[in-house]
């Protein structure tokens, strides 16, 4: 059998990028609104240093305001929600996004709660979350958009439609709002998760599968359906045998290859798209908040 399609994330980003520098070109000439992206880091985890950086890169080369808040490790409740409060009123600021995870003694929930729902870019709050499971306008979290994208682009609307979608991973961050996406698009879905009985036979009906449990090679090649497009969301550092580390994703992804029809690489995949619907989801926040239409990219 001929190896898959490789979905090049990385590609597809650059394009959405490119639309979203022409809408924001667009709104600035048109109604003079430049849109704001203000992230909150709280602590010095590595790899939050890594994705806050390289958020306010892409911010600023798309043609908007980033606005980057480091608190340290130490910070209170009070003064990360006093940040959120100060953003939430400020009008350059159009989307708001905390990185996570926040230290213990900050209510993370609280914090995401807090946030205007109309500058909740994450997705995240309660109240987007309600609104996207009802099929109202909403924030819609990045990763699942990304990887909605990357199969619509790849499978087309009516190859969406009706097939067998499973999802590994109940998390807020994807799992549950890419079961509202998927449904969206007519999938038939099922989320799966470490403790579902006989996973690999749950995971061998798919004609699509998205894996986010945050588990390094999971899932196996005798899992995947032949044919069947795997979106692999992990992005897991281990360690070589030589002692230096490699990044892999939670889908095996030489044996995959071997079976799916298509997948997506890690690095290169999901991840690039995560970041791109980032600022595709400031450009709609601050369409929104000012009550004009989005321009055609
Ligand atoms: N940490 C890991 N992924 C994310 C994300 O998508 N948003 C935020 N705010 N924090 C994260």
């Amino acid at each position: 059998m001929s190896e898959a399609t490789i979905i090049d994330g990385k590609a597809f980003a650059l394009k959405v990028r490119e639309g979203v520098a022409k809408k924001v070109a667009k709104l600035k000439a048109d109604h003079g609104i430049t849109p704001g992206l203000a992230v909150v880091l709280v602590g010095e985890d590595p790899a939050s240093q890594v994705y806050v950086r390289s958020k306010g890169k892409s911010t600023v080369e798309a043609g908007m305001e980033s606005f980057e808040f480091r608190m340290p490790d130490t910070a209170s409740h009070e003064e990360v929600l006093a940040k959120v409060e100060e953003l939430n009123a400020d009008p350059r600021v159009h989307g708001i996004l905390v990185q996570l995870p926040l230290p213990k003694q900050v209510n993370e929930e609280a914090i995401i709660n807090a946030i205007l729902p109309a500058k909740d870019v994450d997705g995240f709050h309660v109240i987007n979350t309600g609104r996207l499971s009802t099929g109202q306008d909403a924030m819609v979290p990045c990763t699942p958009l990304g990887c909605q994208m990357m199969l619509r682009e790849h499978l087309g609307a009516e190859g969406m439609k009706g097939a067998e979608a499973v999802i590994v991973g109940r998390s807020n961050i994807v799992g549950k709002p890419m079961a509202q996406l998927l449904l969206q698009d007519h999938c038939t879905v099922t989320i799966a998760h470490s403790r579902t009985a006989d996973l690999p036979g749950v995971v061998r009906r798919a004609d699509i599968v998205v894996a986010a449990v945050g588990r390094p090679e999971m899932v196996r090649g005798d899992w995947i359906k032949p044919g069947a497009t795997v979106i692999d969301v992990g992005i897991n550092r281990i360690e070589k045998e030589d002692g230096k580390t490699r990044l892999v994703g939670d889908v095996c992804f030489d044996e995959a290859v071997k079976v799916a029809g298509a997948i997506t690489p890690v690095p290169g995949g999901v991840g690039p798209m995560t970041i791109a619907c980032l600022l595709v989801n400031t450009v709609t926040a601050a369409c929104r908040q000012h009550g004009v239409a989005e321009p055609e990219a």
